[in-house]
Order: structure tokens, then sequence, then C-alpha cells
């Protein structure tokens, strides 16, 4: 029996008439062959054909919700003696591929339909470093965050990891369509840059909980509840450029962190000190004064001698806005790159924040959390990389033209 029941069984069927249509010849050869019963009907996969449009007012990839089950985040640099007429050339260029590969076609000159052919909700979304706007001759331009995002304390940055002057972030639901797009991407961009980092991250796959739940990170957490409601105006205002340079007028910027997980000590760790270091319950996310998942957390809540139930330097205390400009869209990817030679796990979170000033969002909250977040004692930034996200382009132009020129 299917598992709803019935509509899975009846769907399955009607598809298998026109399968059969085209198949059922070497079915029913096989199935002679073999002596068995001709095989059943097999369900087209259902999200494999779902699309996002590319061209509008903002770069797709950022509220596309949910956040995809794959990304692949890539840092290139321009090639020494790079100038505008080849960065515009190579923004024309992946603008152009990016269309065409979000669409489900393979890129110009490419002849490989079947890799690209369902998209499974692919996104190309672009980011802009200081030393693209350097190789342009406008280095004014790029945000003074963007150029010298402060250091923190906790800060363990591996150049591996760190900068780059122009981001490709790619993300679907299945790992063949994403795979094939970041090397024909690559491979476009290779005569005019070359990769610095590659980082791969995942969410949990679709379909494997309820449409609309919260996905889990490695420790276990429900991550992502505070976040702006996909496609809600709080979203538009805290992640789109609206007072600012008219290129940048409906962009953002994007704060990348590699942020390492010392998962061996927080599996040995209690399972009530982990709540209490987020604040929030492992199993639903709700918070350890009560309610449920998007409850916000009672921080004066006292216990029975008086005490407060939360802790000051719990995660969520530190990181809640305290002022309006303070909020982020976290549209982060787990990571594990398998164990290290000693066993260890080499595994954590690709945390990407998207917000229309990283000066006045990422940066303070950060500081915060450097400074007594209890997390710390598992968790160590490794990779750290900004940058500009560029508007959304119409259909025959391409992302960053209104800085770069047509
Ligand atoms: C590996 C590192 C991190 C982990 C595991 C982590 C995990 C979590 C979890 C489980 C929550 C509660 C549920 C939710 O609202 O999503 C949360 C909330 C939040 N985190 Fe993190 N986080 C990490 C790093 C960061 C960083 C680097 C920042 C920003 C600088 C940040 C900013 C926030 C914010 C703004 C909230 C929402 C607070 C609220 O308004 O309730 N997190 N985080």
């Amino acid at each position: 029996m299917s598992a709803d029941g019935s509509s899975l069984g009846r769907r399955a069927l009607l598809l298998g008439g026109a399968a059969a249509a085209v198949g059922g010849g070497t079915a029913a050869v096989l199935a002679a062959r073999s002596g068995s019963p001709e095989p059943g009907p097999v369900a087209a996969p259902p999200g494999g054909a779902e699309s996002v449009a590319f061209h509008g007012a903002h770069q797709p990839g950022v509220d596309t919700h949910p956040a995809q089950a794959h990304s692949v985040f890539v840092g290139l640099d321009l090639r020494p003696g790079a100038g505008t007429p080849d960065v515009r050339r190579l923004m024309r260029l992946l603008s152009d591929d990016a269309a065409r590969l979000m669409a489900g076609r393979a890129p110009l000159a490419a002849q490989d339909p079947e890799l690209p052919a369902l998209p499974s909700r692919l996104t190309v979304t672009f980011g802009f470093g200081p030393g693209l706007f350097d190789a342009i001759g406008r280095p004014t331009d790029c945000p003074e965050v963007i150029r010298n995002l402060p250091g923190f304390a906790t800060d363990r940055l591996d150049p591996r990891w760190s900068g780059g002057d122009l981001l490709l972030q790619v993300c679907s639901d299945d790992p063949v369509p994403l795979s094939y797009a970041v090397r024909r991407l690559v491979r476009d961009a290779r005569s005019i840059a070359t990769v610095r980092w590659s980082q791969r991250g995942f969410n949990q796959a679709r379909g494997s909980e309820a449409p609309g739940t919260t996905p889990r990170n490695l420790f276990g957490q429900r991550d992502g509840t505070a976040n702006p409601a996909a496609g809600s105006p709080e979203l538009a205002e805290v992640v789109w450029v609206r007072d600012g340079p008219s290129w940048l007028a409906g962009g953002s910027m994007l704060v990348l962190r590699r942020i390492r997980m010392d998962l061996d000590t927080w599996d040995d760790f209690g399972r009530a000190g982990k709540e209490m270091a987020m604040a929030r319950r492992l199993d639903d996310g709700a918070p350890v004064t009560g309610g449920t998942e998007f409850d916000e957390v009672d921080t004066r809540m006292v216990d029975g001698r008086g005490m407060p139930i939360v802790a000051t330097g719990a995660h969520v205390v530190l990181a809640t806005h305290r002022h309006p400009t303070e909020r982020m869209l976290r549209r982060a990817f787990s990571y594990d790159d398998g164990p290290n030679a000693d066993g260890t796990p080499d595994a954590g979170l690709l945390f990407a924040a998207y917000q229309a000033d990283a000066a006045t969002a990422f940066v303070p909250v950060q500081a915060r959390l450097a400074e007594s977040d209890v997390m710390n004692l598992w968790v160590t930034h490794v990779g750290s990389a900004a940058f500009v996200v560029p508007p959304g382009c119409a259909d025959g132009e391409f992302v960053g033209q209104a800085l770069l020129g047509a």
C-alpha cells in the first residue's frame, strides 16, 4: 500500500500507464525471460522538475525557502590583470549559464541535456568580494564591512576557507544537477578566475520531514526557528538593501563563516547542559522556559529558589537582536568532510547570513557571541568570507550590470 494510502498509488498507476506505453515492450521481454511477473509501475519523482526563476528584482537563493538540501559555495579569485571588460564578460556569461541551468537546460555550447534536466530547485547566487571592486577600478564602492570584516577574539581563521573576489553559491535538492551546474559555471569562469576554495554543505533530504519543519544541524538542534518568515515583509526589510547606492538597491550582504563543531565533546556532554547552552530544547526546539518552538525564550523566569532558569551566556540570549538593524536571515548548511586521520569528525556549519547591512547585523551579534556564548565550548570559526550580493537582473541583463555597465 502506498504511503498516503491511496492517492500515490492511483498516481503511480496513472503514470505507469504512460510508462508502459513507452517501456512496456522491454519490460514484457524481461519479465518473460526471467519468468517473473511484469514489474509494477514506478511513480515519477515529484521534486526534480521544480525550478526557481533566475530573473527578478532580487537574486535567487536568498529568500528561496526552504533552503535546498545541498549547497556548494565556491570562492573565486580574478586572475591578475583582469579588468572591467573581463568581469563584465564573465558576469554576462555566468548569468546566462545560471538562467539556463536553473530552468533545467544546459549552458550554451554544452551538450549534456540530461544532467541539468531536473534542476530540483537549483539556484545560483553571485557575490562580489573586495578584490572585484579593486579590479574594476571602483575600490571605494565596496562597503567597508565587506572589505574589512572585523576579527573576533575566538576566530581561528584558515586562509584556505577565507576571502575571495567572486562567490558562487549554488544550491539544489539534488546533488547531481548541482554538481553539473558548479562544474559548468567554474569551467566558464576559468579563463578569468581561479578557484580559491570550495565548500560543500547539506540539510536534511527534502521530504524526510513534513514540509515547513525547521531543519536540524549536526548538534541535533532545530536551527532557523527565529528567522523572518519566508516571503514576509519582515524578511524583505531585513535582507534587501534599500538605502544605498542605486546599483545595490535590491541587493544584500552575505557573511559566510565556516564553523567547526567539536562533535566528540558535544556527544559526551549531558543533555540538560546542551539545552541550557542554547536555552532551547533539543527534541522540538521549544524554549527551556516552556511553550512551543516558535515561542520566545523567557529570560526573566526563575526557578523555585528564585534563580534564573536561562543562563546569561546561552546562545539564543546573546544572538537575539537588541535593535531592529541587528536582524539577519540565517541560511546555514551543515558540512561533514569525513573523519580526520585521528578519527575525530571534520564537521560543522557553513553559517550563511544575509542582511541589508552586515555592519549593523552580523558584526554586533557575533561580537556578543565571541565574548560570552556558552556554545564557544564546542564551536570554532575557521573560515570567513564576506560579499556584496548585487540585486537580481531582468531577462537579457546580467547580475552586476548596474555596477559594471552594459
Ligand atoms: C555552529 C554555530 C552555531 C550554531 C550551532 C547555532 C545554532 C543556533 C540555534 C539552534 C538557534 C535557535 C533556533 C533558531 O532560532 O534558529 C540559533 C539562533 C540564532 N543564532 Fe545561532 N548558531 C550558530 C552560530 C551563529 C552565529 C555565528 C550567529 C551570528 C553571528 C548566530 C545567530 C543566531 C541568531 C540571530 C539566532 C536567533 C536568535 C533569536 O532571535 O531567537 N548563530 N542558533
